[in-house]
């Protein structure tokens, strides 16, 4: 199994340029199977979750070429067929069931393996489902699978529960091709779902309100659907997991292709720390030259601080002077790493949904098991700062997530390397 070896090799120095965006691309994948004219997506992000999500189109029939030299993909759904997503795929990436919504609206019918429990908390679907009932789909559950069956689709006021990204993006697609008008209620705002709903706009679509809590969807009918060119925007977690990487090695990173409000809890915290970033023409520039200090975390849905950051976050403040606590809302169990920075030598503890970091430990490097994607991102900055070699194994997590990740850091002065054990 292939494995990353890190050894500390002080501040991060030079330029790196963002890749697109993994969770805006996933979903406008899926997207193209609305329309049978051809969509080529542009800024593609050389990952494994894009190839199984490759693997899935295929499996409904797509015709898929991807080039990660040019970093574009042409999908072409002339015709489609039902899917049976298997287990073995669906386990592989959660963001398979966002086939659901654009299949469902397709072809009436989609059956999918239920993601069941992973590494970061239950994640169940229930919202994903409710919309596609108010749609007018009718739901069965069996043998570990979802079926949802439609002869005909019609617009509704749906309410989440909660600001489900992925169930704000599946009701959303779905609505594209139901009669009449879909208003989504408490939707999710991140930038991922703008990026969908222009992607869907730019086929035909018309969607109004992405980025705010109500989004409307007119639907129209497939015929009306053309193809299109399409550019994913840069990947916002991969821009802040950069400048966090700039600021725990106390380095001078120029992060390009970066959206500086896509990131804006993650610079305000940093400037809270004592960072210096300065913004110009898509380019973020990081530097940690000060005394960096504690500070206070707190996860939640866009615009809040995000997630996807909060374990990066956590590398950085054991670092720091001081005692921090993060408080984890979004997600129920996503403290994984926390097993491993502290057998890294890190001194965190966990009380319910708080973490709370007692900083300035100075770490050692160990062999370290990535458990999720993250979590493995943040035993990479972990790496960067300890004494003696990171061994980090279950990489594949993080090759999920991070295009070229070893590469561009050696760029930059990380001393790491992926080796075939
Ligand atoms: C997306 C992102 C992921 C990010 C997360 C939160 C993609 C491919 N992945 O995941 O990187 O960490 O947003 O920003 O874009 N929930 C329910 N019922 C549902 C759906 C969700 O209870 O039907 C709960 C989940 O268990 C979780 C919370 O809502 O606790 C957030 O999940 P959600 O926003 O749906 O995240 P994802 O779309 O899975």
């Amino acid at each position: 199994m292939p494995k990353y070896i890190i050894e500390r090799n002080g501040p991060l120095k030079g330029e790196v340029e963002i890749s697109g965006s993994k969770n805006a691309v996933l979903p406008i994948m899926a997207a193209s199977i609305l329309t049978s004219k051809k969509c080529i997506i542009t800024e593609i992000p050389k990952l494994r979750d894009v190839d199984v999500m490759c693997q899935l189109l295929k499996s409904v029939g797509a015709e898929v070429h991807i080039d990660y030299i040019k970093k574009e993909i042409s999908i072409t759904c002339d015709t489609v067929s039902e899917l049976e997503a298997p287990y073995e795929l669906v386990k592989q990436m959660r963001a398979s069931n966002l086939i659901m919504g654009p299949l469902l609206a397709r072809t009436g019918k989609v059956k999918i393996a239920m993601p069941g429990g992973c590494a970061i908390g239950a994640r169940p679907i229930d919202l994903h489902l409710k919309g596609f009932q108010a749609l007018g789909a009718e739901i069965e559950l069996e043998h570990g699978y979802v079926e949802a069956r439609a002869d005909r689709l019609v617009g509704d006021k749906i309410y989440l529960d909660f600001p489900s990204v992925g169930a704000t993006e599946n009701i959303m697609m779905c609505a594209v091709l139901s009669e009449g008008t879909t208003t989504i209620e408490n939707a999710a705002e991140e930038p991922e779902i703008v990026d969908l709903a222009n992607f869907l706009n730019s086929i035909g679509g018309k969607i109004k309100g992405a980025g705010t809590d109500t989004i409307k969807i007119e639907g129209v009918s497939e015929r009306e659907l053309t193809g299109t060119r399409y550019t994913i925007i840069p990947d916002r977690i991969e821009t802040g997991t950069f400048m966090v990487a700039a600021a725990v090695t106390r380095g001078d990173l120029i992060i390009k292709n970066a959206i500086a409000d896509h990131v804006k809890p993650v610079i305000a915290k940093l400037k809270e720390c004592g960072v210096e970033i300065t913004e110009s023409d898509g380019n973020i520039r990081v530097t940690a030259y000060n005394e960096i200090k504690a500070t206070d975390i707190k996860t939640l849905p866009y615009p809040g601080f995000p997630t996807d950051m909060q374990a990066q976050f956590m590398t950085l403040l054991t670092s720091v002077n001081g005692t921090s606590i993060i408080i984890e809302t979004v997600f129920e169990n996503r403290y994984m790493h926390i097993g491993e920075l502290n057998r890294m030598g890190a001194n965190i503890k966990i009380e319910g949904r708080s973490a709370v970091v007692s900083g300035k430990q100075p770490l050692e490097g160990a062999q370290v098991t990535a458990t999720d994607l993250r979590a493995g991102a943040a035993l990479v900055l972990a790496g960067l700062i300890a004494e003696g070699a990171t061994e980090i194994s279950d990489i594949y997590h993080i090759e999920r997530g991070y295009s070229e990740f070893v590469e561009k850091l050696s760029k930059v002065g990380a001393k790491i390397k992926k080796i075939d054990d």
